[in-house]
């Protein structure tokens, strides 16, 4: 058991003495969850095997899931990669800080357990100016994954940090809501032509736009359970962002997939059960204990995402049933969030 102390920053009126107080605990070895643009990362000093291992730990996280290493300056992304591919600087020039995450051939001094053993690491310059000073005044690059316990949704407040590991960590930084909800996009830059492994901030036709054709892996868009595929980073085949409730997803056209919800409500509460709807049509009305509107644009629906999932728990909701959005911009993250949370449990109208 930790004893985790609660920080409060104002990203606007940074205390830097606060920040050299977490930046010397990451030093010595420590765990310090902190924002980002995106979701709050758990921290720990990347080169630094046994403060590594702390994560895993913490977080109950597999040990062949790799870890993004955050840097506050390029001369780091220098010091991590064996070679930093022209694609890269491009995209670095472009995109960072940001939510864009990029996977490269590691050095020497990446330790394995950072990498689960890969020979490539994921690196990102977060853009949330309490991150980058973070790593900037620890003078280490940073390890950090969501900061939510293995297999529950990414936190996107401290609070939700906090529920899942409090007494778990050595200091949790709160800075308020995150700006995206959803987690970096990661694009691995070994392959000739780029692959995008996971949808994120950074969208698709954003990365098309600078550097020309990306592939999308079959996980990205994947509707089946994947436990059987292989998968390029290790970390995609776990049911991630999963909520205690049921969740279905209902993907078609709006009117459609309102009949449809209204359908399945009331085939749940003839059982017995406790329903929620997420919705992303704020005239959609439906007869069920409750109902949440996410957001009509692809940004609100990308940061109350995570969000919602976490308080339909707290309101013990027995299913969710949740509208689906288009696979654009932002939908690409959006829709692979969901369909992992839903365990693949979709219904096509
Ligand atoms: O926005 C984000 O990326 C947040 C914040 C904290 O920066 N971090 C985050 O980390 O989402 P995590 O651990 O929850 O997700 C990291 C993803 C996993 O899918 C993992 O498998 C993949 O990145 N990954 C990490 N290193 C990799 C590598 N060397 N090759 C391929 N995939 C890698
Ligand atoms: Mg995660």
């Amino acid at each position: 058991m930790y004893k985790t102390s609660i920080i409060k920053i104002d990203e606007k009126n940074i205390d830097i003495e606060k920040i050299r107080k977490m930046a010397k605990l990451l030093q010595e070895g420590k765990l310090v969850a902190f924002p980002t643009e995106t979701v709050y990362g758990l921290g720990a000093n990347a080169l630094d095997p046994k403060a590594v291992e702390k994560i895993f730990k913490a977080k109950n996280r597999p040990a062949d899931n790799p870890i993004i290493v955050h840097v506050s300056d390029e001369d780091m992304v220098y010091k991590l990669a064996k070679k930093v591919p022209k694609k890269a600087l491009v995209l670095m020039k472009k995109f960072w800080p940001g939510p864009l995450t990029f996977v490269v051939k590691k050095s020497d001094i990446v330790p394995d357990i950072v990498t689960a053993g890969l020979d490539t690491v994921a690196i990102r310059m977060p853009s949330h100016k309490v991150a980058l000073v973070l790593i900037k005044e620890s003078k280490v690059p940073i390890a950090a994954p969501s900061a939510n316990l293995a297999g529950r949704p990414s936190p996107t407040r401290a609070e939700d940090v906090i529920d899942d590991l409090y007494g778990r960590v050595d200091a949790i930084i709160d800075t308020g809501e995150t700006y995206i909800g959803v987690e970096s996009t990661v694009l691995d830059l070994t392959s000739r032509i780029p692959t995008l492994l996971r949808p994120g901030g950074t969208t698709l036709e954003e990365l098309e736009s600078v550097i020309g054709e990306v592939k999308l892996h079959p996980i990205v868009k994947t509707e089946k359970d994947i436990e059987s595929m292989v998968v390029k980073s290790p970390g995609m085949k776990y049911r991630h962002y999963a909520p205690e409730a049921e969740v279905i997803v209902v993907e078609g056209k709006s009117d459609e997939v309102r009949k449809k919800i209204i359908e399945l409500v009331d085939g749940y509460k003839k059982i017995g059960k406790k329903v929620g709807v997420m919705t992303v049509c704020k005239s959609h009305e439906y007869k069920t204990d409750i109902i949440k509107f996410i957001g009509e644009s692809l940004k609100d629906v990308a940061k109350n995402l995570f969000t919602t999932l976490r308080e339909f728990d707290k309101e013990k909701v027995d299913v969710v049933l949740a509208e689906g959005v288009e696979e654009k911009g932002l939908g690409l993250a959006v829709m692979n969030r969901l369909r992992k949370a839903a365990g693949y449990n979709i219904v096509k109208v």
